[in-house]
This record gives C-alpha cells, sequence and structure tokens, in this order.
C-alpha cells in the first residue's frame, strides 16, 4: 500500500506533497476518534521511556529539524509515535527561503538534495504557536487524560539579510525566546 501512495505522490512536487500530507494528516487528527485510532496505529514497537541528560524522552523515535519549521504539526507527528521533535530551523524574521523547486528527490539513492534557505514564519509566530500547543496540552491534562509528554526541541538560525558579523545577535534573540517557551512546555 504504502509503495502504492508513494509512486503515486512522486509524480508531484516534493515540496507540494509534503504540504498536502501533513494537510491530510491534520484532517485526520482534527477529531480525537481518528486521532486515537492513527496513534494506537503508529504507536512505536520500542515504546520505553528513556532518560537522556536528566529528560525523560516517551521513546527513542525523534524527528529531525527542518520538516516541522514552524512548529505547525506537533499533535500530528505525536500522532505518528514521535517521542521527540525538533522544530525550525527558525530565524529572528519570518522569510520565504530560496526559490521553488528547492527539494529535489533522488529515488535510486533513497535520498533528497535540500536548498530550501531557512524558510520559516520566523520567531513570534513560533513562539506564539508553542504557546497554543501548551494551552491545548493543559486543557488535556486538566481533563485527566493520560497523555506521555513530546519532547520538543528548537533549531536557530540567522536570516538571510543579516551579515556573519552580526550573526549571533540572530541567534541569541532566538535562543532567548524559544528558551523561554520551550522550558515551560
Ligand atoms: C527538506 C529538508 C529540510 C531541512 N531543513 C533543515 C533545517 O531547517 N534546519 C536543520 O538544522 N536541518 C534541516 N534539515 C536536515 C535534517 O534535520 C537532517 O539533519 C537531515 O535530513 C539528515 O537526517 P537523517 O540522518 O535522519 O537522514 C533538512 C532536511 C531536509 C531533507
Amino acid at each position: 500500500m504504502y509503495q502504492l501512495i508513494r509512486k503515486f505522490l512522486f509524480n508531484f512536487d516534493a515540496e507540494k506533497v509534503h504540504h498536502f500530507s501533513m494537510s491530510a494528516l491534520k484532517l485526520i487528527c482534527q477529531w480525537s476518534l481518528t486521532r486515537k485510532w492513527l496513534t494506537a496505529w503508529m504507536k512505536p514497537l520500542n515504546n520505553k521511556v528513556v532518560k537522556i541528560w536528566g529528560i525523560e524522552f516517551p521513546n527513542v523515535v525523534g524527528l529531525a529539524a527542518g520538516f516541522d519549521k514552524n512548529a505547525s504539526y506537533l499533535r500530528e507527528l505525536q500522532a505518528l509515535g514521535f517521542g521527540a521533535v525538533e522544530i525550525g530551523t527558525v530565524t529572528p524574521l519570518g522569510q520565504p527561503g530560496n526559490e521553488k523547486p528547492r527539494i529535489f528527490r533522488l529515488p535510486k539513492d533513497k535520498a533528497l538534495i535540500n536548498r530550501m534557505g531557512f524558510n520559516n514564519e520566523g520567531v513570534k509566530a513560533v513562539v506564539a504557536r508553542l504557546k497554543d500547543w501548551r494551552a491545548e496540552q493543559e486543557s488535556i491534562n486538566s481533563k485527566n487524560r493520560s497523555q506521555i509528554k513530546l519532547i520538543i526541541g528548537g533549531n536557530i538560525g540567522k536570516n538571510k539579510v543579516t551579515p556573519n558579523e552580526e550573526a549571533w545577535r540572530d541567534y541569541e534573540i532566538c535562543f532567548r525566546e524559544l528558551l523561554n517557551t520551550l522550558i515551560t512546555l
């Protein structure tokens, strides 16, 4: 089934397929019944809590930066079984990234070449979304539902327009903004 769907989706631009797939997943996760069904279906085989650097991860499956650049899909990624998600790369100001197309499939090598150029909505928009996520989690917990905590990390970068000598400022802005939010999640 997966092979068939993949073959079909490979006829279209990789970035468009990414957004299409995540929108479809968002739709499925909108209803608690379908979300619970997906969560149960995708539950990792090794679903044991692991403690690393004093942090308790629900399992050993984590997602690297670049997939959820704007923290838009945390609920969906949790339903897919991820125990940790690294959001970003986030820059101080939103920026469009490089010209499209900018993701290229190499099917024979089972690989991708990407030159996205740190497209993202900017740290303020991402922080707002993380706060919404926290509010949603608090409402779930207050209803006494057992929910394993998703660990969220942040990946930060400099804006394209920032000269290299000033890059440290961009990192500092993003670090402070994200740290204040992430430690309270
Ligand atoms: C389309 C795409 C976008 C990515 N964007 C970012 C990014 O914004 N920031 C970053 O640090 N890494 C980014 N990466 C790199 C990934 O985080 C990861 O390091 C890379 O895909 C290798 O992971 P793997 O060893 O699990 O295959 C991106 C990768 C891909 C394929």
